[in-house]
Parts: structure tokens; sequence; C-alpha cells
């Protein structure tokens, strides 16, 4: 069965099942995960996504190969790899397979180990997100009280909430702690095209949580920060490299742009599995993903029937370009809010958390 916010589970017959976030907010599907291909597929084809749930699906669907290959640990390590590669830029895909290898390298109970490792990396997210929540609360407060407000305006890009990661996500963390000590908390969602996951996750998200909301075409945040109607910007990210550059859903360096043009804080909300500490040029070193063009021609939404409906909304024989992720160098960061503090956007300060 599945707790309200977690978008994967291990169900009653031991597969791995999964919200499948390509219908929401419309239609709340599952899809049942029983191999290591499969957990591939839906990484890459986005049943899944977000950073850390990527990291937990990719940390299951590696116990799911030790299941299939009854603990060869050749073979698992060899079809992880597959799993490893599914999408390029969120780090904690990565991490997640280098932590399962690891562990089943050094094991004599490869299936027993497997299973709980993954385990244990979903019930780590839990407390990492937890604790990211609380410590960007207090930030929402201390902005407060400088301001003199009695409510705040947040912007948000993409979705970084439980459906991004398990139990509350890291952007919307704090966000969701507002909410239970009683901060008049107001959010402006960025669409996000061209999946559209803040139209259609992040409010899906905000709608159940009762949090005040609004969705706004990805162009209106830098008119909004003109007119004093943002208090600050909280996003998540996908890969942070030493020395603070962050990569997040494209859209987030023009809105960093435009906070520090008009003075609002811009935090990135991340926890340590986050890091990649091989790099250091954002811009030069982070591998951005390129989708389908499809993605920009085609849209999904509801028909006046209420029937969910793919519409193309480019002219037939244009091209178009598709790119996952841009990268908002440190520069720009007031401050990263992880779960063992926040921290300024910096090599030294990265390294010092490690
Ligand atoms: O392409 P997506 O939907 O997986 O991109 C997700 C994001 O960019 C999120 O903001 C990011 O993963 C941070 S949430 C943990």
């Amino acid at each position: 069965m599945r707790a309200k916010y977690r978008p994967l589970w291990l169900n009653e017959e031991g597969d791995l099942e999964v919200l499948d976030q390509r219908y929401l907010p419309h239609e709340e599907l599952t899809r049942i995960l029983k191999t290591g291909q499969d957990a591939t597929e839906a990484i890459s084809d986005m049943t899944v996504r977000g950073a850390g749930v990527i990291g937990n699906v990719a940390a299951m669907g590696v116990y799911l190969l030790a299941r299939e290959f009854e603990g060869d640990k050749a073979k698992i390590i060899q079809e992880a790899s597959k799993i490893r590669a599914s999408r390029p830029t969120a780090v904690n895909l990565m991490w997640a397979v280098d932590k399962m290898v690891e562990v089943i390298k050094n094991s004599d109970d490869v299936l027993n180990d497997a299973r709980e490792e993954a385990i244990k990396i979903c019930d780590e997210d839990v407390r990492r997100s937890e604790a990211i929540g609380k410590i960007g609360c207090d930030i929402i407060e201390d902005i407060m009280k400088k301001k003199g407000l009695k409510s705040i305006n947040i912007l948000t890009h993409c979705n970084a909430g439980w459906l991004a990661i398990i139990d509350s996500g890291t952007a919307l963390a704090p966000i969701y702690e507002a909410k239970r000590r009683g901060i008049d908390v107001h959010v402006w969602v960025d669409e996000t095209r061209p999946r559209n996951q803040g139209a259609n996750l992040t409010s899906w998200e905000l709608l159940d949580a009762g949090v005040d909301h609004t969705i706004i075409a990805d162009n209106t945040g830098g008119h909004l920060m003109q007119h004093n109607m943002v208090d600050m910007v909280i996003t998540g990210a996908d890969r942070v490299t030493r020395c603070g550059d962050a990569a997040n859903k494209i859209g987030t360096y023009l809105k960093a742009l435009s906070a520090k043009d008009n003075n609002i804080p811009f935090y990135i909300a991340l926890p340590l599995s986050t890091f990649d500490l091989e790099s250091c040029d954002g811009v030069k070193e982070i591998d951005i993903e390129m989708r389908s063009e499809d993605e920009v021609h085609i849209m999904r939404g509801l028909d006046s029937d209420g029937n969910p409906q793919e519409i193309r909304i480019t002219p037939k024989g244009s091209k178009a370009v598709n790119y996952g992720f841009d990268v908002t160098p440190a520069r720009l960061i007031t401050g990263l809010i992880t779960e063992a503090g926040l921290i300024e956007a910096n090599e030294k300060a990265i390294k010092e958390l490690k």
C-alpha cells in the first residue's frame, strides 16, 4: 500500500510500484516495475522524475536486478550500468547506483542486502527532506522578520516536492513546514514548459496540502519581481558542483538572473546526495540532458468533455529543441539549503560539509 507522500513503494507481491507522474494531475495511475529494465524505462520516459526519486527508483531497480539474476554479482553490476545511464543530469541517480553496487560487491547475502540498502536510501530521504524543511522555514521566518511581512510570496520552478524527493521534497519542504507553523505563505508556481512539472505536479501537491498558490506562465517571474511581488525564490537542483554551480530544470537560470537584478534572495534546496564534487564549472562540465522535440510540440491536458488528450501546438515541419536543464552559476545563489545546514554556494563551504 502506498503511504501518502511516497511516489514509490514495494507492493504486496514484492514488486516496485510507482505513481505514474506522466498522467498527473488528471489521472492517478500507478505502474508496476518488476525488472531492472523496467526501472531504466520508467526513469527515462519520466514515469518517475525529480532527482531524489530518480535515485530511489534506481536503487530499487538494482534490487530488482538482484532478484532477477538471483544474486549473480557480475551480472547485476553489469546491468546496473544501464540504470545508471538512464538520464544524464541528476547526479542522485549515479550516486544511488554506485552505493548499491558497493553494497552488492561486499555482500554475502546479495538479495537481502540489496533490498535493505534500497529501502535505506529511500528512508534517508525522508529525514533529509524534513531537515531541509525546518532549515528552509527558519530562513522564510527570517526574511519575513527583516522585511516586516505578515505574509510571504515565494516563487518556485519545476517540481521539487514529494513527487521529486520523498516525503516533502526539497524546495517545497520549507513551504510545507511554513504551512505547519501557521505562516501565511503564497507560492508562485512557474508552469515549467515543456513538460509542465510546475503546472501539473507542483500545483497538484500544493492544492492537496492546502497551500495558497498561483500558476504563472514561465516568463512572468521577472515582471513580478520588478513589482515587489516575490519575496524569495526557492528551487531544487539536479546536480550542484563543488564550486556551487547548480543544474536545475531549464529556465531556473533566468529566474536567478531576475532575482539578482531585483535584490531578491535566491535559494537552492538540496540533499547532500545532489552534490557532485568531481566538477567545478557547471556550465562547462555538467552534462545537460537533451530530450525529444515532441515534448515541445505536443501538450497533454483535458478536452472540453474532461477526457485526457494530447494535442500538437506547433506547425508540422517546424523544428524544436528541448534542453532539459540549465546551470545557475554560484554567484547568483544566495544560499544552499541542505539537511546539514544553510551554506554559501562556494567551494570552501561545500568542502567543509562533506
Ligand atoms: O526533468 P525532471 O522533472 O526530473 O526535473 C526535475 C527538476 O529539475 C527538479 O527541480 C529537481 O530534480 C530537484 S527536486 C529533487
